[in-house]
């Protein structure tokens, strides 16, 4: 049976921060119900002790730059899938996953450099992989150690490495002293190594240590290939392009699917709709909006805040929006920028714009289950869940043609616009508010929506095939 071992700074439901969590609290899971042995290695944030973990390994020391850390190692089975979380109490037990209070922490470098680390101790002592699959930049450093200073060891050397993007927008990227506390020789100090004009980009080295890289969606795998997309590393990446694909995030059905979600005041299905106009009248109450704007078309919206998610098309198109009578409500947290965005929108518009700051996982499914739309204006989408999942909840979704938005979304499912620009984005939405009142026509573009399988098996099938292609090579 093959072996897998993931590593990752978020999985669903132990730490989450965005889409990344969603596929680690899945993937695994599915991949276990086809015959892989599926691990994933997290760190042990603050706070983080579910009900039956346990503590497996003492100490296990990380030698960094003649420096040494103590880590200790839990686990906790579920699903079939055995999680280890990596004890670092001087780096994890902390405010935030990557930040407090809106700043970075200054030694994000050493944090997931001594993660990494940890989890190949992990990998040589207790899992023994075939496969190390890691993501994103607080991971790359996992491919890149265990190929330079492992080389060697019996138990990783015929270890093969997968490396998926989930988004090139965030790379690590440091300056470029951080090498020197990372223990980075100079050897691969360089443009074709861990060097990204002058600095270290944690992501590149991943890109270039790894044997095979993924990302999240077919489209994404071409656009990070060009310069508008590729944040300065499509001409790696066009260099890797043989041993680059993109797969398709699944989702998880069992936490998003309204016949069933625990977090709604009525579930429905697409024979029943009844519970969705429940869920409607729940989610203006959340928003303190009464009956009186009942009639009117609610566009929903879930996101963090990041210029990436393009609601900086919305701002000048505010009034022709407020004028059209939709009612837009969203939740979100982020930028501050973006955030402002939002707060300008909802006192200019107080009737028709609503946001809730923060983060709010059973608002989230209220929103997705009581919205008639589901806004995404994304400028850049390596996937993207929130489309998926209204999908699912018969909550037609507007997006931007990009990355895995283009990928996952019909023009008889959704709303699609191409042009990054305000006036594109309204000719949408006027165009989705006025399919909405052709009731008939709108539940049958619901129906084909709910209708669509995006569940992790097709993905988890094609990851045991890349597992198989990568081992094989
Ligand atoms: P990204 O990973 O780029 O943020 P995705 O669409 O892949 O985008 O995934 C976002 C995930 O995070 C979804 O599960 C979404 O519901 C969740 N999410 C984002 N913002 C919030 C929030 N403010 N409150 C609750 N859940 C959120
Ligand atoms: C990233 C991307 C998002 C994707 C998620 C999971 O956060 O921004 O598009 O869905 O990772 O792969």
């Amino acid at each position: 049976m093959t072996k897998v071992m993931m590593v990752s700074s978020e999985a669903a439901p132990f730490a989450k921060s965005g889409g990344l969590a969603d596929v680690l609290g899945a993937l695994p899971a599915a991949l276990s119900r086809h015959g892989i042995e599926a691990s994933v290695v997290l760190p042990k944030y603050r706070g983080l002790h579910p009900e039956g973990i346990e503590r497996i390994w003492d100490d296990l020391s990380v030698w960094i730059n003649n420096f040494e850390h103590h880590t200790s190692i839990w686990k906790l089975d579920k699903d079939g899938v055995a999680f280890y979380f990596v004890e670092a109490s001087w780096f994890f037990d902390r405010e935030g996953i990557y930040s407090s209070y809106g700043s970075d922490y200054g030694d994000n470098h050493l944090r997931f450099a001594v993660f990494s680390l940890a989890a190949l101790g992990i990998a040589r002592h207790i899992v023994k992989p075939d496969i190390i699959h890691s993501h994103d930049w607080q991971a790359a450093l996992v491919p890149l150690y265990a190929k330079s200073w492992f080389g060697a060891d019996p138990a990783l050397a015929h270890v093969k490495h997968v490396f998926t993007i989930h988004n090139l927008g965030y790379q690590g990227r440091f300056g470029a002293e951080a090498r020197h506390e990372l223990g980075i020789s100079d050897y691969l100090f360089t443009p074709v190594g861990v060097e990204y004009h002058g600095d270290l980009n944690l992501m590149k080295g991943g890109i270039v240590a790894a044997d095979f890289v993924t990302t999240v969606s077919p489209t994404y795998a071409h656009e990070i290939q060009t310069p508008e997309h590729g944040f300065g590393l499509d001409g790696l990446l066009r260099q890797r392009s043989s041993h680059l694909a993109g797969i398709l995030n699944g989702v998880d059905y069992a936490d998003w699917n309204p016949a069933t979600d625990r977090h709604l005041p009525a579930n429905y299905t697409p024979e029943d709709l009844a519970g969705k106009a429940i869920c409607r009248k729940a989610l203006l109450e959340a928003f303190g909006l009464d009956d009186s704007v009942w009639q009117r078309p609610i566009i929903g919206i879930v996101s963090r805040f990041a210029e990436q998610k393009g609601f900086d098309l919305l701002h000048p198109i505010g009034d022709e929006l407020a004028a059209s009578g939709a009612t837009l409500l969203a939740l979100g947290s982020g930028e501050p920028h973006q955030e402002w965005i939002f707060h300008d929108l909802a006192t200019r518009h107080h009737d028709n714009f609503r946001v809730w700051h923060g983060y709010n996982n059973p608002l989230a499914h209220l929103i997705e289950a009581g919205s008639d739309m589901f806004l995404m204006p994304s400028r850049y989408e390596p996937c993207g869940l929130n489309q998926i999942y209204s999908l699912k909840y018969g909550t037609p979704p507007i997006v931007r043609a990009t990355g895995g938005l283009d990928d996952t979304i019909e023009e008889t499912t959704g709303f699609k616009f191409g042009e990054y620009s305000p006036q594109a984005l309204l000719a949408t939405i006027r165009w989705a508010l006025e399919c909405w009142k052709d009731r008939d026509a709108w539940i049958r573009r619901m129906q084909l929506g709910m209708a669509k399988d995006f569940s992790w098996d097709r993905s988890a099938a094609t990851y045991g095939a890349l597992y198989e292609h990568v081992l094989r090579g």
